[in-house]
């Protein structure tokens, strides 16, 4: 098997093909994918048979676990690493977290070391009449950054953006205890990438919650045109999924957004494993 990596027609991603995840990826191919993920967002590969230890031993070689909260109650049965992300219902319980990421993100914003990428590995997709259904969108930060007026960014420079935790409780269920854990944080407005030194966009319309030394009117004005700006469609890119899809995403390159539109009977069901930068953000 040779390998290829073929950029999407979009924004973000490429395909990985000729190579097999579960045999234990050697230096070469590491540092291959490990470039390829920086620079197209997102990575994916098709049509890959594994197990449970074999996407946490995938998982590892690109750094450590590092799950997020909405994982905690849904881990897959002896590997709390991997989140069980599903519609569906078993002895009328939820084996997974329904409908996670409905809204355009960047996983665990809120911490103060956001976690590097994020890994999907798709046991079974939906679909009506052959239509799959439940993708995945990403929009590349970088492209959207490049695509900025010389004076926005100008404007941007040495900015830094304020993520608080608490403001997601309008979005999903947590506790006092857990907004605890993520007191609020401030993160470069424009990220250097770790591997690929792009500059990319850091702001999300419902997770960041003001802009360092900015009032909050004109901050919010801010962070909505830029939220919008990320997401033109000129810098999305679609993942229909298939079962064996592998897919990694770098949550500095791409934000991303899964599109709720299926329902039991048709069933989704995804296994996520998430880890670590190697430092904090640039
Ligand atoms: C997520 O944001 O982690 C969920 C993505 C997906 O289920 O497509």
């Amino acid at each position: 098997m040779s390998l290829e990596i073929t950029a999407t027609d979009a924004a973000a991603g490429a395909e990985v093909k000729g190579v097999d995840l579960r045999e234990p990826i050697g230096d070469n191919l590491f540092a291959t994918l490990d470039r390829a993920l920086g620079e197209y967002g997102n990575i994916y590969s098709r049509d890959q048979e594994l197990t449970p230890d074999q996407q946490m031993a995938v998982t590892l070689r690109f750094g450590e676990l590092d799950p997020n909260v909405f994982g905690e109650t849904h881990g897959l049965d002896g590997y709390p690493g991997i989140v069980v992300i599903s519609n569906v219902e078993e002895d009328g319980h939820q084996i997974g977290v329904k409908g996670a990421g409905n809204n355009w993100h960047s996983d665990m914003c809120y911490d103060a070391t956001p976690p590097r990428g994020t890994i999907l590995y798709a046991h079974e997709v939906p679909e009506k009449n052959g239509l799959p259904l439940g993708d995945t969108c990403f929009a590349a930060t970088n492209k959207a950054y490049d695509a900025l007026p010389t004076e926005m960014k100008e404007a941007l420079k040495g900015k830094r953006a304020v993520f608080d935790f608490a403001a997601r409780k309008h979005l999903n269920p947590i506790t006092q205890e857990q907004i605890d854990r993520f007191p609020a944080v401030s993160h470069p407005v424009i990220r250097t990438h770790p591997v690929t030194g792009e500059k990319c966009l850091y702001i999300m319309r419902d997770d960041t919650t003001g802009i360092e030394g900015m009032e909050q009117d004109e901050a919010d004005l801010m962070i909505a045109a830029l939220a919008d700006h990320i997401t033109r469609p000129e810098f999305i890119y679609r993942h229909q999924w298939q079962s064996g899809d592998l897919l990694i995403w770098d949550n500095c390159t791409v934000q991303h957004r899964a599109i709720q539109d299926y329902a039991l009977p048709h069933r989704r069901l995804m296994h996520r494993t998430t880890f670590a930068a190697n430092g904090a953000p640039a």
